[in-house]
């Protein structure tokens, strides 16, 4: 089964050739990151015009690049939301523009359950992830904690009650004057920082729950940086050790936060096979060598990643992948859908 889909739901257009969910032929992601640097955040007029200027190039060089051409497409997939409007409607108006005119079916996708499949590319099928799998999704839009029995079909055991792991990233760098993406900037400033020279307060340590809050250690990042006094010139220079010291303790607290969770849902939920790490967040170093330090205390455990760091920002391949299994798992795979930009997370995986 190949699968050609479209994903479009914030700055990134991407269009990918997947086989059987997991064989990637092509994933060309096209993004329009670098004009939202002076801003610090995407303008979504600004992205939905990128996408208008993007789809159609993406789209032919991605079909240049797996061979067979349409013909040997079996369905068409797209994200149906959510994310912003305006980009959404450039992908699903291509898409069943696209499904039309080949008479191909068409499958709408829930952006979480592509983020959620991301660790399927790649891998081949003696190898493939086994349920019920504990997957941490943390991108610049929600940070999730999933308890999975099937591709379709788990609980959402903690969410986010404020601001997104990546949100938590991109505005910490925002203070610390570095650039937009924050996740990356952060992460490379803090290659040279020491983790241990400011401590940050470990949020909901004694919550009973699964969920995750950044908004207090942004606040606490705020407090540090007006009380660094003259020292305040050194900020927003990677090669100042403050910065890269303020920056490795940041990302330690967001790290080991984001962690304590999975460890908590482990005492919960001893049958889990494996821990799953996807989002634009699982990019990060830092957070997968303390995710793949949980296998010293449970040797079984398999701990993934997505196989690229393509894999882990929004990219089309993940979109293809959720939809190969969604037509595995639900009859009405196929059925129409509505683009939405807040679409629950109910619509992407059903609670049992
Ligand atoms: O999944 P994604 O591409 O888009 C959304 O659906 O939001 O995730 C983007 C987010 C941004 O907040 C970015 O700062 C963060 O992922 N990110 C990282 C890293 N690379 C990207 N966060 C931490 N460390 C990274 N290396
Ligand atoms: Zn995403």
């Amino acid at each position: 089964m190949r699968i050609l889909a479209i994903e479009s739901s914030c700055d990134e257009t991407s269009v990918a050739v997947v086989d059987n969910g997991i064989a990637v032929h092509t994933n060309i992601i096209a993004s329009s990151m670098a004009a939202f640097k002076a801003s610090g955040g995407v303008i979504p007029e600004e992205a939905a015009r990128k996408q208008v200027e993007s789809i159609l190039p993406v789209l032919h060089l991605a079909l240049a690049s797996a061979d067979g051409g349409w013909s040997s497409i079996d369905a068409i997939a797209v994200t149906k939301g959510p994310g912003l409007l305006g980009s959404l409607l450039v992908g699903t108006m291509t898409a069943r523009a696209l499904a039309s005119m080949h008479q191909k079916p068409l499958i709408g996708v829930h952006h979480t359950l592509g983020h959620l499949s991301s660790t399927w590319l790649g891998t081949d099928a003696a190898h493939a992830p086994a349920f019920p799998i504990l997957t941490l999704s943390a991108s610049g839009g929600h940070t999730d904690l999933w308890m999975r029995t099937s591709h379709t079909h788990g609980t959402l055991i903690g969410h986010t009650i404020d601001d997104a792991a990546g949100e938590a990233f991109d505005k910490g760098a925002t203070m610390l004057g570095l650039p937009y993406p924050g996740g990356p900037s952060i992460a490379k400033a803090a290659e040279t920082g020491n983790k241990d020279a400011f401590p940050f307060t470990i949020p909901l340590k004694k919550e009973k729950t699964f969920n995750f809050s950044f908004s207090g250690l942004k606040t606490n990042l705020r407090y540090t940086i007006r009380d660094v006094g003259d020292r305040k010139s050194e900020i927003g220079d990677p090669g100042h050790a403050l910065t890269a010291d303020l920056a490795a303790s940041f990302q330690n607290a967001i790290c080991i936060h984001l962690v304590d969770r999975i460890k908590k849902a482990l005492e919960s939920y001893p049958d889990i096979k494996e821990i799953h790490l996807v989002g634009g967040v699982s990019a990060n170093t830092f957070l997968r060598s303390l995710v793949t330090d949980l296998r010293s205390q449970i040797s079984t455990l398999v701990v993934r990643f997505p196989q690229t760091l393509a894999f882990c920002t929004d990219n089309a391949a993940m979109i293809a992948s959720a939809a190969y299994f969604l037509m595995q798992e639900e009859k009405n795979a196929t059925d129409t859908f509505e683009t939405s930009a807040s679409l629950p997370l109910t619509n992407a995986v059903r609670d049992v």
